[in-house]
């Protein structure tokens, strides 16, 4: 089954979203490095509730969304300025009702780390994509050499916890599908066309403390925290409060960790 983000429609923006300006910055980047402009037809892949969107569709000449969670997409109209408005779908990227060659930019920000079929989803990217146009796949990372924040410890201890459960806290990675670029570079030019890899834009994520980090957890607020039973999340939470409270230096300062968008750029 793929990854349910209805559940994550009350929190989602609070939790993911970006400082001001940093969505119109990624905007730019993009359109430089692919060469297009406003004219672009733009297709977004898992558009959620419209974060990236919301930077394109003002300015853009056509910007549809899909996104398999009608919840998320749902939280896009408390986002719309202006005339112009997103075209939505609620549809699975591997199967997408367009015709073939309807866009010149097809995108997919924080997207492709969930699909359990990601090559299904570049044969239909291509398949949309018209004459010089280009897929761009997104991830946020850290860049080489960031220091690790201390409410990264949460995640090591989280980890750790789960072990200790008898549990993996990232089914994704266990199954190799924490997509490295270099697996998605070798399909793709498997398939005849091109890929680069580059680093678009750094950026500072919103600050957080460690305390704000094990109440997320504590919330089930990580996509790898809803495939859990309900037991082992709560004795886990539990440990972690009690990590918290006794070994955790300085729960409660607030630091903010640098990212990067990494994007990986295919045309074929
Ligand atoms: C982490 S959110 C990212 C949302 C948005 N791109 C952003 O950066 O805020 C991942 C989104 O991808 C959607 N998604 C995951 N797999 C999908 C699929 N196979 N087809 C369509 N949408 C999918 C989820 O429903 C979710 O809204």
């Amino acid at each position: 089954m793929p990854v349910n983000y209805d559940q994550a429609v009350s929190f989602y923006d609070a939790t993911r979203g970006y400082r001001d300006g940093v969505v119109e910055r990624y905007r730019e980047a993009l359109l430089d490095v692919t060469g297009m402009d406003a004219s672009a037809r733009f297709l977004e892949l898992g558009i959620g509730s419209g974060l990236i969107a919301q930077a394109f569709y003002p300015f853009a000449r056509s910007y549809v969304g899909i996104d398999f969670s009608l919840g998320m997409m749902r939280l896009i109209r408390g986002k719309l300025a202006g005339d112009r408005r997103p075209l939505l779908a609620q549809a699975d990227a591997r199967y997408l009702p367009f015709v073939a060659g309807s866009f010149d930019i097809v995108h997919a920000v924080r997207v492709f780390h969930h699909l359990l079929n990601w090559r299904a989803c570049i044969d239909e990217a291509r398949r949309l994509l018209g004459n010089g146009g280009a897929l761009v796949i997104v991830e946020m990372i850290p860049p080489a050499g960031a220091g690790r924040p201390p409410w990264a410890l949460v995640q090591d201890r989280w980890d750790e916890i789960l072990r200790g459960l008898g549990v993996s806290s990232d089914e994704g990675r266990d199954q190799g599908i924490w997509l490295t670029d270099d697996a998605m570079r070798q399909y793709i030019e498997a398939t005849g066309g091109r890929a680069d890899v580059l680093d678009l834009l750094r950026y500072l994520e919103k600050p957080v403390s460690p305390r704000i980090m094990v109440e997320r957890r504590a919330a089930g607020m990580f996509s790898s925290d809803w495939r859990l039973p309900e037991a082992i999340h709560q004795e886990a939470s539990r440990a972690l409060r009690d990590w918290l409270e006794r070994d955790c230096e300085a729960p409660d300062d607030m630091v903010e960790r640098e990212m990067l968008f990494r994007a990986l750029i295919a045309r074929w």
